[in-house]
């Protein structure tokens, strides 16, 4: 594996697992953690934020695309979601769809455990047959 591949994770994991300390998961207790590495080399990050309607809460990954979108970026080149355990936390089906808005095939999507285990997949592993206005 490359150097710089290395490091981008690296900074990743870091970013998420500084945001994370301030998810707002009174209800669930499922703090999460998401950062994105946009076209442009920028870092953004965020947490899930839930609400005592809980249909309004927002995952981490919506939270960092928001950041991403609002700093000017429009390509996820990598994100990576950090699980508050040992087990991965795979985005949720609303969160594939708007990772996928902003991503092409080369986008990854890292699943990180609490420990800083890693695994890599591809958004179109995690969400084949995308629906976009592309599609004829
Ligand atoms: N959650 C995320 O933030 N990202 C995911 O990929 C899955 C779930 C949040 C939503 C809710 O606040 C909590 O985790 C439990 O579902």
């Amino acid at each position: 594996m490359r150097n710089d591949s290395v490091n981008d994770k690296k900074q990743l994991l870091a970013l998420a697992q500084q945001v994370q300390r301030h998810a707002h998961a009174p209800y669930s207790n499922f703090r999460v953690g998401a950062a994105i590495i946009d076209e442009n080399a920028q870092y953004h990050g965020s947490c899930n934020v839930e609400n005592a309607a809980y249909p309004l809460g927002q995952c981490a990954e919506a939270g960092a695309i928001s950041a991403m979108v609002s700093a000017g970026n429009k390509h996820i080149k990598q994100i990576l979601i950090l699980s508050p355990n040992e087990e991965y936390c795979p985005p949720c089906g609303g969160c594939r769809q708007k990772i996928a808005e902003f991503a092409n095939d080369q986008t990854q999507v890292h699943l990180a455990k609490s420990n800083g285990e890693i695994k890599t997949l591809l958004i179109s592993e995690l969400l084949p047959l995308a629906f976009n206005l592309d599609t004829p």
